[in-house]
């Protein structure tokens, strides 16, 4: 990571410096560096100051359990049961992106595209949240469920959690991955029924030699994103 000549990375080395991390140290994480990572994180804004967010925050043996059953379930073909919506396959620029970053991640990682064992190891380590020490899965209240603020007041923290993270020297990755088989993750995360599985992160110390950490994903221009209105120039 590079930082200003203070010690503390500003915000923009952050920001522009994450990466997802897909590699880790099996070095735990401290619980005190987790609390202040997710305090700093939930000064996210939200909807009216909602903060319909909660945090499962998962190590050692209940993780490892959920890594089994994931991925005992996928090989058995158990549909998914993400607790989100879905839209089905993405088409057009969106495919396109996704095919980009898949192929910056093969290359890095020398997976050739007929390799189909390789393909399966690096689809079969997602399910594993590439095995990291830490895995923090995000819910929020089911009273709120159905509405698409919640999802977005979760999104706004989950990339403040994995800034928060990396100005710390830890790496993430926000992935779906890891609750696909959503009744694994709640039977050994202990999630209660008013909760609604969001999302997980990813958490640990980043692997420098693992070659996926260091493949910086492409961003589509200001121009191609952005519509400035009623600017003079
Ligand atoms: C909602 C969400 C779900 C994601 N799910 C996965 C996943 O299941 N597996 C994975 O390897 N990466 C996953 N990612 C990480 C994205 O692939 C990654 O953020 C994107 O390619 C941009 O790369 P960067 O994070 O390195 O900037 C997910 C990210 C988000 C925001």
């Amino acid at each position: 990571m590079t930082t200003s000549a203070s010690s503390a990375p500003t915000f923009d080395e952050v920001v522009h410096g994450r990466r997802s991390i897909r590699g880790y140290k099996p070095d735990p994480v401290p619980k005190a560096v987790i609390r202040e990572v997710i305090e700093t994180a939930m000064r996210a804004p939200s909807s009216l100051n909602t903060q319909p967010w909660n945090f499962y925050v998962l190590t050692g043996a209940p993780l490892d359990r959920i890594r089994v059953g994931n991925t005992e379930r996928n090989l058995a073909g158990v549909p998914h049961s993400r607790e989100f919506r879905t839209h089905g396959e993405y088409g057009g620029t969106h495919r396109e992106r996704q095919i980009e970053i898949a192929k910056q991640l093969f290359a890095a990682m020398g997976i050739e595209r007929h390799d189909k064992d390789k393909r399966t190891d690096w689809v079969l380590r997602g399910f594993r949240q590439f095995d990291a020490p830490v895995s923090i899965v995000v819910t929020y209240d089911r009273s709120i469920h159905g509405s698409d603020v919640a999802p977005f007041d979760c999104g706004a923290v989950a990339n403040a959690l994995v800034n928060a993270a990396w100005a710390r020297g830890l790496g993430c990755v926000i992935n779906s991955q890891g609750i696909m088989q959503s009744p694994v993750v709640r039977e050994h995360a202990g999630i209660p029924d008013d909760q609604v599985i969001m999302i997980c992160i990813a958490m640990g110390y980043p692997d420098d030699s693992f070659p996926a950490n260091a493949v910086v994903s492409r961003r589509k221009s200001v121009d191609e994103a952005a519509v400035f209105v009623g600017f003079e120039d």
